[in-house]
């Protein structure tokens, strides 16, 4: 074992050092050292070669805790900047892929959410590529709250920049691409020079993609860029579809349940793409559903409503799912972190707010919360009627029993002559919500954009004031996964 090690050693310089040094210090219980040495110096010689052993094992952990962060070696005079600012995950992904195309053209490079981006690395850095979406109405994405209020509010002077930037959106929205227009808008009069045009990219199209790496070739003098096509769909089989809101007024809601004899892996707040069998254009076809449950729980559980086109066809992704898939089918999927809307490193309290099938993202993190013994949380959540569409009621009614949840509001909007919906709660609640708030909760939202998360950033707004909702949106503490 000895000998392999020293002989292996040859090849890398600290471990040859290490074993000469640990072959000294064996040797030495073993040579006539009193030849040499007074035998009181003997013991003396020996534990001093054992410190020095043990100290240069350790050198590289010191040197590793020692090691600056990327951010304070990088060279802005070199250095790519790659800014990120993505709502449900895929502006984060293109931005990770426009950071290996550039690594792999050994450009130094460095990939950063959109709110790390300060002023310090704004007004030194020579070349910054923006990856960024456009969510709500026209609307950047949340955790660029800060960049907007803050920065691009500012009159600067940024004449040393070049940037470029890769605007993610989708055409059947009004404001199509417009934060990417606003921050390219910002940046032009800040006299920073585009590297060049502002590629719009609606709704994942291939081509534009295309066009952006080929002007990421051209930034980098590599003709080839490695195979920038997303991970591959992996094949689920759907195991069981349960109607959640039988008699329900409403359109129906199912759960559906798939397995998969691959290794599960993802994070309570994660989306899945599904691509429904029928769909022939595998990139603009697929359909995002947010993941309801763990995968310790063995199934990905989707919360699905069964939409209807305007002629009466059933919606492509929530028809597939819903209706034409059979139980043991094979499901075309694959999962999309979505960092803005998960856990938070340090657990803490959590308000949790939806509506209909926003109940899935939720669920995900309920489930966190009870696998790792984090109590006291305040579900707020509505739907219809609590006769036909109280979804995971006994679930629901578990996590309150068992301490998961601490507090329980349900607006059934139609069980009474006025309407409510959860935002009415809210403000029902306003003592509360500003005590939680407080004490540092953190507000997680999901389900509809409009006719719930735009009228419940209202009602906060009233509630907590712009300014306390806009910090905790900057400090993480308010996220949503909408739509
Ligand atoms: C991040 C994210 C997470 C999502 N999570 C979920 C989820 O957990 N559960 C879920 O059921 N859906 C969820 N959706 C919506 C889902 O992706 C589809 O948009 C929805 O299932 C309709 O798609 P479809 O292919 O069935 O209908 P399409 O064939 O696209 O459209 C059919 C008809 O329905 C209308 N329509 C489209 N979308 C909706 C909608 N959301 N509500 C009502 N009518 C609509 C269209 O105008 C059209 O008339 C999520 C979307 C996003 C972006
Ligand atoms: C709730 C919601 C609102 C959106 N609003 C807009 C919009 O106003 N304009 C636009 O061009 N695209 C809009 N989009 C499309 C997104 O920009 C597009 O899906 C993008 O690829 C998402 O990237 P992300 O995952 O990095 O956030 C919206 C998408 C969602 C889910």
């Amino acid at each position: 074992m000895n000998l392999f090690f020293s002989i292996s050693a040859i090849v890398d310089k600290r471990k040859f050092v290490l074993s000469a040094l640990l072959i000294f210090c064996g040797l030495s219980f073993y040579l006539p050292l009193e030849l040499y040495f007074k035998p009181q110096q003997i013991p003396y010689l020996q534990t001093s070669l054992v410190i020095l052993c043990y100290a240069y094992f350790c050198s590289p952990i010191w040197h590793g805790s020692q090691r600056q962060h990327p951010l304070a070696r990088a060279d802005s005079e070199n250095t790519i900047y790659i800014v990120s600012a993505s709502q449900t995950g895929y502006a984060e992904q293109l931005a990770e892929q426009t950071y290996a195309t550039l690594k792999g053209s050994q450009q130094a490079a460095i990939h950063l959410p959109i709110d790390k981006l300060n002023l310090k690395i704004l007004t030194s850095a020579k070349k910054i590529l923006f990856v960024v979406s456009t969510t709500g109405e026209g609307d950047a994405p949340d955790h660029a709250a800060q960049f907007v209020s803050h920065i691009m509010s500012q009159e600067l002077n940024l004449k040393q920049l070049q940037f470029a930037i890769l605007a993610l959106g989708d055409q059947h929205y009004q404001a199509y691409c417009a934060f990417g227009h606003r921050l390219s808008h910002w940046l032009h009069q800040q006299h920073a020079h585009c590297l060049f045009d502002l590629v719009e990219v609606n709704n994942a199209d291939q081509a534009a993609l295309r066009h952006w790496q080929r002007e990421l070739g051209q930034l980098t003098g590599q003709a080839h860029s490695p195979d920038w096509s997303t991970p591959d769909y992996t094949s689920w089989t759907l195991a069981e579809r349960r109607l959640l809101n039988p008699n329900s007024v409403g359109l129906s809601v199912y759960l559906i349940r798939l397995e998969t004899t691959q290794e599960m892996n993802w994070t309570a707040g994660d989306i899945a793409e599904v691509l429904p069998q029928s769909s022939l254009n595998a990139i603009n076809q697929h359909r995002e559903y947010s993941i309801a449950s763990l995968p310790s729980d063995t199934t990905l559980d989707l919360v699905v409503r069964q939409v209807r086109t305007p002629d009466g066809q059933l919606g492509l992704g929530s028809g597939w799912l819903s209706h034409h898939a059979q139980v043991g089918d094979s499901i075309a999927l694959r999962i999309r972190t979505n960092r803005n809307f998960h856990p938070l490193a340090q657990a803490r309290k959590l308000l949790l707010i939806g509506n209909g099938t926003g109940i899935a993202g939720l669920r995900a993190h309920l489930k966190h919360a009870h696998e790792n013994s984090h109590t006291g949380h305040w579900l707020i959540w509505g739907e219809r009627n609590r006769q036909h569409d109280f979804f995971f009621q006994s679930e629901i009614e578990h996590y309150l029993n068992q301490g998961t949840l601490s507090r329980l509001d349900l607006a059934f909007s139609r069980d009474q002559d006025q309407v409510i919906y959860v935002q009415h709660k809210l403000l029902e609640h306003a003592k509360e919500v500003r005590n939680w708030v407080k004490q540092g909760c953190a507000i997680y939202i999901c389900g509809s954009l409009h006719g719930m998360a735009a009228e419940v950033e209202t009602a906060l707004e009233q509630i907590l004031g712009e300014t306390q909702l806009h910090a905790l949106r900057v400090a993480g503490l308010y996220r949503r996964d909408v739509y």
